[in-house]
């Protein structure tokens, strides 16, 4: 029987994820059937474990529902433990549910992809949700001279810092506790859905520097035009999105597809 892995969420018909994980099965000659899942808001472990009695092997989770599979998991990786959170689950031999989360991995193979230094780096994140929990990690695993969390709740900026500053050097404050220069600014607040832009100095950007938006779309997101005018190269989140798709297909069949032919299709299709 084919293995049978998918996407959950809800909403769930926006996902790219079924075509990434086609063409990553076509590229690799894996046999396997990917498709999207919309999850019942109230009842996620439920889907999931109706998707394993149907031949499920591993599933993608995004919005909402991040949480509650890092809450079903019987067991973590070390990421996932610190992210609070999964997008990949894994079934293994044993019936148990492993969990890890892509998220932070991807964004910084995309980085590199992009030449982006990130030792010795200055860094600011801007948002302090689950979306940035996710991604500190593997950033300070980079081992950047220093991260500032800034966020519009600045206790919560502040809070999140705490909790990954055994990691190396990493502050979080208010958007107004925002002093550049910064060599990477990475957007991972949702301010970018509602065609806002946190309210940032000028001088924020080092010569050479770049901006990351963790959101993408056919056009550059507010955060990325306004990064562009201060002189900094603006990158979007779509090979983020590609490279977290390509770590959980490691995970699942132990292979590695080679993402820069399926980043241009998509790229592609947004035009
Ligand atoms: P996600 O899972 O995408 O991270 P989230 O946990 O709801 O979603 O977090 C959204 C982030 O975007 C938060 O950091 C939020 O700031 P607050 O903590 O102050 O709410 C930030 N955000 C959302 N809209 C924003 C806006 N218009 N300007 C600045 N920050 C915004």
């Amino acid at each position: 029987m084919t293995d049978r892995y998918c996407v959950f969420g809800n909403p769930i018909s926006h996902s790219k994820s079924p075509q990434i994980h086609a063409a990553f099965a076509a590229q690799t000659g894996e046999d396997i059937d990917y498709t999207a899942i919309e999850a019942p808001l109230n009842d996620f472990a439920g889907a999931w474990q109706r998707f394993v009695a149907q031949g499920g092997r591993g599933a993608n989770v995004t919005v909402p529902f991040k949480e509650e599979a890092f809450r079903l998991c019987d067991t973590l990786s070390r990421r996932a433990q610190r992210a609070g959170a999964v997008n990949t689950l894994v079934l293994g031999k044993n019936g148990l549910t492993y969990g890890d989360t892509t998220d932070g991995i991807g964004l910084v193979r995309d980085l590199q992809h992009h030449g982006v230094a990130l030792e010795g780096a200055r860094i600011l994140v801007l948002g302090a949700g689950g979306a940035v929990r996710g991604v500190l990690e593997p950033l300070l695993a980079m081992r950047p001279a220093r991260v500032l969390v800034a966020n519009r709740t600045a206790a919560k900026a502040a809070a999140l810092a705490a909790d990954f500053a055994d990691l190396g050097e990493i502050h979080g404050g208010g958007f107004d506790a925002v002093v550049g220069p910064f060599d990477l600014v990475v957007n991972g607040t949702s301010a970018s859905l509602s065609g806002e832009l946190p309210p940032l100095p000028d001088a924020l950007f080092a010569p050479g520097a770049s901006a990351y938006d963790m959101m993408y779309g056919a056009e550059l997101t507010v955060f990325l035009r306004w990064a562009e005018t201060r002189g900094a190269r603006g990158i979007d989140g779509l090979g983020m999105l590609v490279e977290q798709a390509a770590e959980s297909f490691f995970l699942w069949r132990n292979k590695r597809p080679e993402t820069g032919p399926v980043r241009e299709m998509l790229r592609q299709w947004l035009q």
